[in-house]
């Protein structure tokens, strides 16, 4: 294996339902990614992080393992996976999988042995007394809904975080633990180099079980009492003892001292986290079930705490727009329709600069953009469709409820990559589990055509990110934090410095360097990356044009 210091190395994300189909039942699969791999080494990535190919009945597409160690059918074989890994070894590519483990389906073996009332198996599981003829707590559901599931022959609830198909797995029960090592310990023995855990912040639950009267319950197991003490067994049982694996925690509301602590070398837990903080900007009051525009100065003041944070307490980050479970970043903080190129280019320069390692979610590599779905018919996630019923029970109109979802279902994401101008966008012959996007001209072949393209802009990224220490290892100050349109900050590093400067709008604006960093224009300085021909060669003062981003290597 090449060495890659996870500082340096990009991943890309693989959603396999929707990325390439190779036999034509309309779902991708294992040998599609396989038949993609040159693609993926021409745009020069380091990781694929797979989403679970498990067997599973896809409630939850996937995120409702029923087995963890077989391949659904629907993806392929277990012969596919090992040639999978192979191959994009061969590339230089390494494979990241998801491991979900803060809950398991509800047709998995152990749950259905729980349910024939089997006591060892019941105990991998939450089941409680209800109270006073309800639910033992008031929490709800991260999908909508009650947590807990009544089961009328024990006369007792289960509960589950997400849907009522995901029961959450006991992490007290060291039973329970044991099995999770040996799973993950199977997957690392088959060469697998990256680990992704799945809301790994929420399986360590409270030890008394109390109704939240100020909100849905998540103080009660996010971050929860034994969260560090899990995770530090896990590493030393299972991943801390292979050389080179990486590992990322998806972190749900989580905050900044324990991401310091779960990401500190010092604390031998995981390498990187995800948070989620950054992508609620555009949350109403909070309420992801909402329309609107996106809060500006909140998502700089979010990144400017986080960046800085993490850097003082020697943790490290994820950083990213998109995944699976979000919207397409040039349709939700870009213009999709005036500046696509412009705009998709634009962000990714700013995330691709800051400090943390930059995940691609597959599409946006070449400017994909939501679906614009206009029927509820046309939605496939549980979340949606749970969500749907739920703003048509509050009274909201069908009209609005559509427009909602066309900005924050996670189908947004999940609709089929467009690999060329052929039918179905090349992504499969027989019929797409899920309907392809209205913007079709948008796909790859279009875009490796074009050199201005979209794709060779984070081509140009990823390449950065290996060749310049000052993007892996530079420190993080913000500039101009109370501007309006810009977006920009400093990274530092021996006696170089890196000035990103971007603008988060559609209208020219001036970039004026503020006076306590006139020094810089004493500076040699150098363009790295823009997204119009002629970038200003002076930094000093700049009429930046709509969604310009221009970055500047400062050497002494
Ligand atoms: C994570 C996944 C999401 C899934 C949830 C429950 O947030 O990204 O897709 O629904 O966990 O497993
Ligand atoms: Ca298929």
């Amino acid at each position: 294996m090449k060495n890659i210091d996870f500082k340096k190395a990009v991943v890309y994300q693989i959603y396999p339902k929707s990325f390439k189909d190779s036999n034509n039942d309309g779902i991708g699969d294992l040998r599609g990614v396989i038949e993609k791999l040159d693609y993926l080494k021409n745009l020069g990535i380091d990781y694929i992080w797979l989403t679970p190919f498990y067997i599973s009945p896809q409630r939850d597409n996937g995120y409702d393992v029923a087995d963890y160690y077989n391949i659904d059918k629907t993806f392929g074989t277990m012969e596919d996976f090992e040639e999978l890994i192979k191959e994009a070894e061969k590339r230089e590519i390494y494979l990241m999988l998801d491991m979900v483990f803060n809950h398991t389906s509800t047709e998995s073996n152990w749950f259905k042995k729980a349910m024939e009332g089997n006591e060892k198996y019941k105990s991998y599981y939450i089941f409680k007394k209800g109270k006073n003829g309800k639910a033992p707590t008031n929490w709800t559901s991260k999908f909508g809904g009650s947590s807990w599931e009544y089961v009328e022959k024990f006369d007792e609830y289960y509960l589950h975080l997400y849907d009522k198909t995901q029961a959450d797995l006991n992490w007290d029960n060291e039973e329970v633990r044991k099995e999770i090592y040996n799973i993950i310990n199977f997957w690392l023995e088959k060469g697998v180099k990256g680990l992704i855990f799945d809301v790994i912040n929420l399986i360590s639950k409270p030890e008394k079980f109390e109704d939240d009267l100020i909100g849905d319950g998540r103080r009660f197991y996010t971050d929860g009492d034994k969260i560090h003490q899990y995770i530090k067994e896990l590493n030393e049982k299972t991943f801390g003892r292979f050389k080179d694996v990486i590992t990322v925690g998806e972190m749900s509301s989580t905050n900044i001292k324990n991401c310091i602590k779960y990401t500190n070398p010092k604390e031998k837990e995981l390498s990187m986290v995800f948070n989620f903080h950054h992508l609620k900007v555009d949350y109403k009051y909070g309420n992801k079930w909402s329309d609107g525009k996106f809060n500006f100065l909140e998502l700089k003041d979010i990144f400017d705490n986080w960046q800085s944070g993490m850097e003082k307490g020697k943790g490290w980050n994820a950083v990213f727009w998109c995944n699976h479970d979000q919207p397409r970043v040039v349709s939700r903080f870009g213009d999709d329709k005036n500046y696509l190129i412009e705009s998709a280019k634009m962000l990714g320069t700013a995330i691709h600069m800051l400090r943390g390692t930059p995940y691609i979610y597959q599409g946006e590599e070449f400017g994909m953009t939501n679906p614009y779905y206009t029927s509820i018919s046309q939605y496939k996630d549980v979340e949606s469709i749970n969500y749907y019923n739920i703003l048509k029970e509050r009274g909201l109109t069908e009209d609005n409820i559509l427009k909602i979802l066309s900005q924050k279902s996670r189908d947004n994401s999940r609709t089929p990559i467009q690999w060329d101008n052929s039918k179905n966008s090349g992504f499969t012959k027989g019929i797409s589990w899920i309907e392809i996007g209205k913007n079709k001209e948008i796909n790859v072949e279009n875009a490796l055509k074009d050199k201005n393209s979209v794709f060779y802009h984070y081509k140009k990224l990823i390449e950065l990110r290996h060749k310049e220490n000052i993007i892996s290892e530079g420190s993080f100050e913000i500039i101009l934090k109370y501007n309006k349109k810009i977006f920009s900050y400093i990274r530092e590093y021996k006696n170089e410095k890196l000035l990103v400067i971007n603008n988060f709008y559609g209208e020219e604006c001036n970039f004026e360097l503020p006076y306590e960093k006139l020094n810089l224009l004493e500076y040699n300085s150098k363009i790295l990356i823009s997204n119009y021909d002629n970038p200003s060669k002076n930094f000093e003062f700049i009429k930046l044009r709509p969604y310009e981003s221009i970055v500047y290597k400062l050497v002494k």
